[in-house]
């Protein structure tokens, strides 16, 4: 069987997806998932929004965006799953499970935390100021989040590295006070795409909702095309040459062209081509790339009871993995159910039935015997000579039966009896008590596994 390798990322819901995360983010996922080797995990993380926004239509709305970009993008929730947080009710309380187990010195050290105290500690402020447990805590619902999902790979940007290696700090430590030589979690690593540009801007920093610097992605042809003719260029005129390498828009065109399109482009600028009509093909280019995926878009957005089916289908999917491991860490933790303490008893003693064996062999007079092991190991019956093996495995036969043992004890041994005649003998035990221990054995040893 080959393990499939699981590809986790959350997408904080607090905005309107743009050109630079559709190329940056959203297209590498989509591709990525596609991968038969992959098992993508993609969520909407509101309950990380929660922390950033308290403007519950905007969060409302984002969430809504969101989800419609993927699906318009080519996500195919068939392959992946794709789910809203806050869905999963197991997740805030697997945070709850790792929050009593990270190290506060830990969180101390997150970016985030620590650059809002820098800055209250600047501005005079008490360095705690304006600080929530939610951004504190960030981390931590984060590591569940990927913890959850047992993920290998975790797609981020830089910023988010931290978070990770977070994640496996309290897994890890999660791991060793309660998995016993057993590995809960799974380590995982972040995936920082190398390969994937990001955009520059219209003013060729790079596109950023906080630069106000962005192209709209699926909003409208007329608001993509309106942001294109504000893309910052030098002031060569037409017939000039313009250098494509120190254009963003050539960047951007590149991002999205085939390499042959880019290359054409690429003379035709050296050629003197006008900036309004480089602007014209940038739009063609995008629209011809992007139009169809909008359309889908708007489809999604004005059926918004669809959308809720479809990322309910993706918790439903997403808590079969949940729900069960969760309840694994539930009992590890000690949260246990007192009814069940009963059922555990049962299976320790299965454990005991299916462990003892049985091991038969022959003595030099070519009579067989065989002796009965507890699960550890221990002696607990000595049988005495049959003349043939089917004899004595006849004997084992009705030991196993679980019908009435003749058990009789002499002094701090015991013997058993079938139809009038000793068939074995234990060991000579210690004293009375040691005896009676491996009576206990014994039966526990015999009773047959119930399944
Ligand atoms: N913190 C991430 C960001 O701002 C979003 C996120 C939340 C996330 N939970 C996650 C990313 C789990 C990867 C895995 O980008």
């Amino acid at each position: 069987m080959t393990t499939r390798t699981r590809i986790l990322t959350g997408i904080t819901t607090t905005g309107t997806p743009h050109l630079g995360n559709y190329a940056g983010a959203i297209r590498p996922a989509i591709v990525a998932s596609r991968d038969s080797n992959a098992d993508s995990f993609y969520f909407l993380a509101d309950y990380h929004a929660l922390i950033k926004c308290d403007d519950p239509l905007r969060i409302q709305r984002s969430r809504q965006e969101i989800a419609a970009t993927w699906l318009a993008g080519g996500l195919d929730v068939e392959r992946v799953t794709f789910y809203r947080q806050s869905d999963i009710p197991e997740i805030p309380e697997l945070t709850w499970l790792l929050t009593c187990v990270a190290a506060k010195g830990l969180l101390n050290r997150a970016h985030a935390y620590k650059a809002s105290v820098d800055k209250n500690v600047e501005a005079g402020e008490d360095p705690d100021a304006g600080i929530t447990m939610g951004l504190y805590s960030y981390p931590v619902l984060m590591a569940a989040d990927i913890l959850m999902f047992n993920a290998h790979k975790v797609p981020v940007g830089r910023d988010q590295i931290q978070h990770v290696e977070m994640a496996r700090d309290i897994g890890q430590r999660f791991n060793h006070l309660f998995g016993q030589g057993k590995e809960f979690f799974t380590m995982p690593e972040a995936l920082i795409e190398e390969s994937v540009a990001t955009l520059p801007g219209l003013d060729g920093r790079k596109m950023s909702k906080s630069y106000d610097n962005t192209i709209p992605l699926f909003t409208s042809a007329k608001d993509m095309k309106d942001a294109i003719s504000r893309i910052v260029t030098d002031s060569k005129a037409p017939g000039e040459a313009k250098d494509p390498d120190n254009s963003h828009l050539f960047t951007l065109y590149q991002a999205f062209s085939t390499p042959a399109q880019a290359a054409e482009f690429r003379s035709e600028l050296l050629q003197g081509l006008g900036w309004g009509e480089a602007k014209n093909r940038l739009f063609q280019l995008l629209d011809a790339e992007l139009g169809e995926a909008r359309e889908r878009y708007h489809q999604l957005i004005a059926r918004p009871s669809d959308l809720e089916d479809i990322l309910r289908a993706g918790a439903v999917k997403a808590r079969a993995v949940a729900t069960p491991f969760l309840n694994e860490l539930r009992e590890a933790v000690g949260l246990r159910s007192f009814a069940a303490q009963v059922q555990v008893a049962a299976t320790t003693k299965k454990k005991a039935a299916k462990a003892a064996r049985f091991i038969s062999f022959r003595e030099d007079d070519g009579s067989f015997r065989f002796r009965l092991l507890s699960a550890d190991g221990e002696q607990l019956l000595l049988s005495r000579n049959f003349a043939d093996g089917k004899a004595a495995g006849a004997v084992t036969k009705q030991l196993q039966s679980g019908q009435e043992l003749d058990l009789r004890t002499e002094g701090n041994a015991f013997g058993i009896w079938l139809d009038g005649a000793c068939v074995a003998d234990s060991p000579d035990f210690a004293d009375a008590s040691a005896r009676d221990a491996a009576v206990d054995a014994l039966r526990i040893a015999l009773t047959p596994a119930q399944d």
